[in-house]
């Protein structure tokens, strides 16, 4: 077992250890990276303000950009990801613009007066600027429905959600931050159990189910946590301590859908965005039910399993 995570902020590798396990993403960055730009508004999954965006491979090798809560996302569940804030996005090297596309349309548009949420839209419309998806007139409100503004009004925001250039082939200057961002994520994979904590609270990742298992059996008093929606606000709302957390997140097999008969299986790590596209097939009222569930943040850290173990109230 290895007892540090390693992960890429912004195209460096970070490898972290000795941290409590409860430690949230937004907390680290702003007070330790001294990243500042993602903002705490409610910390807990509301707002938006907080956006980053998370990069992982998608079963088919693909990489997928989502957009992520910091505030309720612990570190632990960074292992192998890719971490892109508001700092991380400017372009670089040759022929590349001062600000990125996705800052560049918010100032056309006049879309920010006082600034606070601005840095989490631009993270929102990053991660679907980069995935090439969520930018058509009819998809920018659910795109942006987990941001939320309080001065500019959402006019000028969905104006600049809609300026946003969509190309199928990025800018040379972003081709080149992917590469970068692809090849560190492949050097620091493995598929070793990870442990972050610090002699009080620990954050356990196992890699099988075997692994999950037997971790649950040495620590049966510990908190299964999936996407933390609900157990990010125990911590941050709640004070809550928990000595042990064990991660599905990070368990092979346990993202899989499966169709067995007239059932479906959805293992314990499956997000409401994974889920959705199956659980909505051919029921076009559960698909608009499930498109106001949350937001897209929330979408894509909280799982099916982990809402219906919780009976979340949320
Ligand atoms: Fe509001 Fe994170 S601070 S969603
Ligand atoms: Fe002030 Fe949005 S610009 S909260």
């Amino acid at each position: 077992m290895r007892e540090d995570i390693t992960f890429i902020l912004n195209n460096q590798v970070e490898k972290v250890s000795g941290l409590s396990g409860d430690t949230t993403l937004l907390n680290w960055l702003r007070q330790t990276k001294k990243l500042t730009g993602s903002k705490e508004g409610c910390g807990e999954g509301d707002c938006g303000a907080c956006t980053v965006a998370v990069a992982r491979p998608r079963a088919d090798g693909a990489m997928q950009w989502q957009p992520v809560n910091a505030c309720i996302l612990f570190m632990g569940m960074l292992e192998g990801a890719s971490v892109t804030t508001v700092e991380g996005i400017r372009p670089e090297g040759k022929g590349a613009p001062d600000l990125h596309p996705c800052q560049q349309v918010m100032v056309d548009q006049h879309a920010s007066q006082c600034g606070f949420c601005t840095p989490g839209f631009v993270m929102s419309l990053f991660a679907a600027w980069c995935n090439g998806d969520g930018l058509a007139p009819a998809e920018i409100d659910t795109t942006l429905a987990g941001n939320l503004c309080r001065c500019t009004g959402y006019r000028p925001i969905v104006d600049a959600a809609a300026a946003l250039p969509r190309r199928a082939i990025p800018p040379r200057w972003e081709t080149r931050r992917r590469e970068t961002e692809a090849g560190l994520m492949a050097a620091i994979a493995h598929d070793e159990t990870v442990r972050l904590g610090d002699g009080k609270c620990s954050f356990i990742a196992p890699t099988s189910s075997d692994g999950f298992a037997r971790a649950y059996a040495q620590a049966p008093d510990a908190t299964i946590v999936s996407g933390a929606t609900d157990v990010g606000l125990w911590v941050t709302k709640q004070n809550r301590k928990m000595p042990q957390m064990l991660w599905t997140g990070r368990v092979a097999g346990f993202d899989e859908i499966r169709r067995s008969g007239a059932h479906w299986r959805i293992g314990p790590a499956v997000t409401h965005q994974q889920a959705m596209p199956v659980l909505a097939e051919g029921r076009p009222d559960l698909a608009e039910v499930m498109r106001r569930f949350g937001s897209a943040q929330v979408r894509a850290s909280g799982t099916v399993c982990g809402n219906i173990a919780n009976g979340s109230p949320i």
